[in-house]
């Protein structure tokens, strides 16, 4: 039984290759240039971009199960593939942010939608995985500064999210890929605790054993900063939702341990797992 992994140089791919093979499942790995994805040498590689639905028919032959990224252009023709190589089971990495009041005007929403809709409509059992803001995006925010000048510069410092860890992704999508009972099933994965930017600077400084200094700075500035490690649509997202954490506490979830019968992993361990990155 073969399971695709698409993105499985991703942030969460990664992690779910690595459950899938750890548990003896036979994985492809798949990227658009795998020669430079650093996929462990033996494995199976396919080069496949799901945007361009000529090269999906090699990806998926003879797989029964898929862990997917959505991309929006290219769903339509991602359904047909999927079907014709007789693939059952697809879990897609979406986002929480299908579940705003208002989609129509939430680009990160609308693209996210548009790839549920198209998997809810064909005859696939589908398993949806919706994050809230990842751990690992304090790599785009604070790597650099904290790496090269022991800063990080926060317009909300007291603003509050609840970082998930990009394992517990991966768990899930392992868990729901591999295990009875999660098909047609949308689960909503926030971290397990709120906390302040300030304190998530604060693990991080805990983490790498250096005082990290921490400066307020405008919205315009941190703006300015963030458009040179995120797209620009995340930008917005991540202003955001940083203001909405300073009047409401953000929504955490148990989800991880629900699925997978642990806690989730919280921001300290996220620190200490990246420790080397800020180094
Ligand atoms: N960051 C957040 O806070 C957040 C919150 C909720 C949801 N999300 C969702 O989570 C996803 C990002 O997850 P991540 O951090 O694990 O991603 P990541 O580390 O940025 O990796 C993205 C993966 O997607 C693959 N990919 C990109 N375009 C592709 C295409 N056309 N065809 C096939 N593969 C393609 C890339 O593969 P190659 O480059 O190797 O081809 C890469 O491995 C996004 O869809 C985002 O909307 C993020």
């Amino acid at each position: 039984m073969i399971t695709v992994v698409f993105g499985a140089r991703g942030n969460v791919g990664r992690h779910v290759a690595a459950g899938l093979t750890a548990r003896g499942d036979e994985v492809r790995l798949t990227g658009r240039d795998p020669r430079t994805a650093g996929f462990p040498p033996g494995a199976q590689i396919v080069a496949a971009d799901l945007e361009r639905p000529e090269t999906l028919p090699a990806a998926l032959e003879g797989a029964d199960r898929v862990f997917l990224y959505a991309k929006p252009d290219g769903i339509d023709g991602f359904v047909a593939a999927a079907e014709s190589a007789g693939v059952r089971r697809v879990v897609l990495l979406s986002s929480g942010a299908v579940l705003d009041s208002d989609p129509e005007h939430n680009p990160i929403a609308r693209s996210h939608s548009i790839v549920e809709s198209a998997i809810e409509k064909s005859g696939l059992e589908w398993t949806f995985i919706r994050p809230g803001m990842f751990a690992t995006n304090a790599l785009w925010w604070w790597q650099r500064s904290i790496r090269d000048e022991g800063v990080a510069r926060l317009p909300y410092p007291e603003a509050r999210t609840a970082p998930v860890h990009e394992h517990d992704l991966a768990a899930l999508a392992v868990t729901a890929l591999t295990e009875p009972g999660h098909q047609q099933r949308a689960y909503t994965a926030f971290g397990p605790e709120a906390l302040t930017l300030s304190q998530q600077v604060r693990q991080i400084g805990a983490a790498i054993g250096r005082e990290i200094d921490l400066q307020v700075v405008s919205v315009e500035q941190a703006r300015t900063e963030l458009s040179e490690t995120i797209p620009a649509m995340g930008v917005e997202a991540v202003l955001a939702g940083w203001q909405a954490g300073t009047a409401e506490p953000p929504e955490v979830s148990t989800i991880v341990e629900e699925v997978i019968g642990r806690p989730g992993r919280t921001f300290a361990q996220w620190a200490n797992d990246h420790a080397n990155d800020f180094r």
